[in-house]
């Protein structure tokens, strides 16, 4: 919305939510979110056509286009718990829009939605409509965190979906309109709602199983002494493949594979279409497997234990130039190590000690409710420790793994961490970002993702 705001001085735009908090972070000098280049744009706007209230009802009320941002997680209970989106916000949202319009109003889906949702959506729209027009888009968003101000300044498309009747039409060009003010024409596709909706499941689904694929075979390198970083360097060579996505991890993170890809699973399940469902479900599998065989590697290359061995994690967000932690790996990898009584001690450069105590305690799916719906007072981790600096976090440890691919650590100095480390001294490199030849070098025992193994870590005997 800040971006709308910076590329159309002649609209206005107002952002609303009910959290009195988040909203006067908002607007205050301290942004709730870490974006690269975010506070720029929203303070080039503030309070000249951008605008942040918690007075709900009447901007909603006062607005030509509503775009609906709201969460929709994993259900975590009842029918298609695990799987299924939890439409409660969306609804309630609808619900509150259909009460306080008293004008014609296009209603746009911002949230990744189960395809159809549009349909329930406009269902509860026309029933209580007294007598005001109601056109649904679906306008699904594909920014990534960490380039998002770029992805948004320039899109590889902006995807609308509309009804294919007149009034329809009218209102994919109305919001084709706002686009147009900076995203060249033959950019902004219009398709049917059911094609945007679905879209934008697929689109996720392609680029997780893309990750899934390449950390597959990152397992096959280890077993095999090929490198997973040629392997993917010369696949991707294929213009037909292409380069992007082809990093091994520990895993992929974020708010949106997972979620979007067990969606995916459902509605095709709840199609009959079974096999298609196995063959998604299969992706997310992958990345389970992924993080789990990376634990494994620590765990048995440390004689088979780690109990009360001080292990460093670096990096807690889920990728890079983010503070944000929603299905980040680093919180699979910490409860594995944690289930082998490993002390972790654990710093990122963006994560605050409350947000990773909070993570550590939560339960799957949680994230995505409203803070005040999660946990208040997270369990206590007498096993974890969070520093702010990764030499702290090194100091006396036994092992140290890399999880998430910050710049910062492929500087740190490794013959200091080294020599202030317990011997053997173990170097996990979960996103295959330093140099394993000279921490082979300082002395270091080096594990990294699909690459020929260290002969120490060749000779366990360890089922992956
Ligand atoms: C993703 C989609 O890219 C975006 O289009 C959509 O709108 C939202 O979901 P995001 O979750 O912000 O964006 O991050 P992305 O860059 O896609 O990375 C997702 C995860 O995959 C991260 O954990 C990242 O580290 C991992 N990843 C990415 C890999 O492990 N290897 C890669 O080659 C690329």
């Amino acid at each position: 919305m800040a971006m709308i705001a910076l590329k159309c001085p002649n609209i206005e735009v107002v952002v609303v939510d009910i959290s009195k908090p988040r909203i006067a972070a908002w607007n205050s000098d301290e942004l709730p979110i870490y974006e690269p280049g975010l506070d720029e744009v929203v303070k080039a706007c503030r309070e000249k056509n951008l605008f942040f209230s918690t007075d709900v009802e009447k901007h909603v009320a006062e607005a030509d286009i509503v775009f609906v941002s709201v969460n929709t997680p994993t259900k975590t209970r009842g029918l298609g718990a695990g799987k299924a989106a939890d439409l409660t916000y969306w609804e309630s949202a609808a619900r509150m829009i259909a009460d306080v319009s008293k004008s014609d109003k296009i209603v746009v889906e911002k949230s990744t939605v189960p395809v159809k949702t549009a349909e329930a959506i406009e269902k509860i729209l026309t029933h209580n409509n007294k007598g005001i027009n109601f056109q649904i888009l679906s306008n699904p968003e594909f920014l990534a965190e960490g380039t998002a101000i770029e992805d948004l300044a320039k899109p590889d498309r902006v995807l609308i979906g509309g009804r294919e009747t007149p009034g329809g039409q009218k209102a994919v060009e109305a919001l084709k309109a706002v686009y147009a003010h900076w995203v060249p024409e033959d950019r902004i596709l219009t398709t049917n709602l059911w094609s945007a909706e679905l879209s934008k499941l697929a689109a996720n689904a392609f680029l997780a199983q893309r990750i899934s694929s390449i950390n597959a075979m990152s397992a096959l390198c280890e077993s095999t002494g090929a490198d997973v970083s040629e392997v993917a360097y010369a696949v991707g060579k294929d213009s037909r493949i292409g380069p992007k996505f082809l990093n091994a991890s520990v895993g992929f993170g974020g708010s949106c594979f997972q979620k979007d890809i067990l969606n995916l699973v459902y509605i095709c399940e709840c199609n009959g279409l079974t096999e298609v469902a196995h063959y998604w479900k299969q992706v997310v599998q992958i990345n389970d497997y992924q993080k789990t065989r990376f634990v494994k590697r620590v765990v048995s290359s440390m004689f088979n234990t780690v109990s009360g061995k001080k292990i460093a994690i670096l990096g807690f967000a889920f990728k890079k130039d983010t503070g944000d932690t929603r299905e980040t790996p680093a919180i699979d990898v910490c409860h594995g190590l944690l289930g082998d009584k490993a002390l972790l001690s654990i710093y990122d450069p963006q994560v605050t000690e409350d947000q990773i105590k909070r993570d550590l305690a939560m339960n799957k799916f949680d994230w995505d409710h409203p803070l005040h719906l999660q946990p208040q007072s997270p369990t206590a981790f007498k096993q974890v420790s969070v520093v702010w600096d990764a030499y702290e976090a090194t100091k006396d440890a036994h092992g140290v793994c890399i999880i998430t691919e910050w710049d910062e650590f492929k500087k740190l100095d490794y013959q200091r961490i080294y020599d202030n480390m317990q011997k053997p001294a173990f170097i996990f490199d979960g996103r295959n970002v330093l140099n394993v030849e000279a921490l082979r070098k300082i002395g270091f025992v080096v594990y990294s993702i699909g690459k020929p193994l260290d002969p120490w870590v060749k000779d366990l005997q360890v089922s992956i």
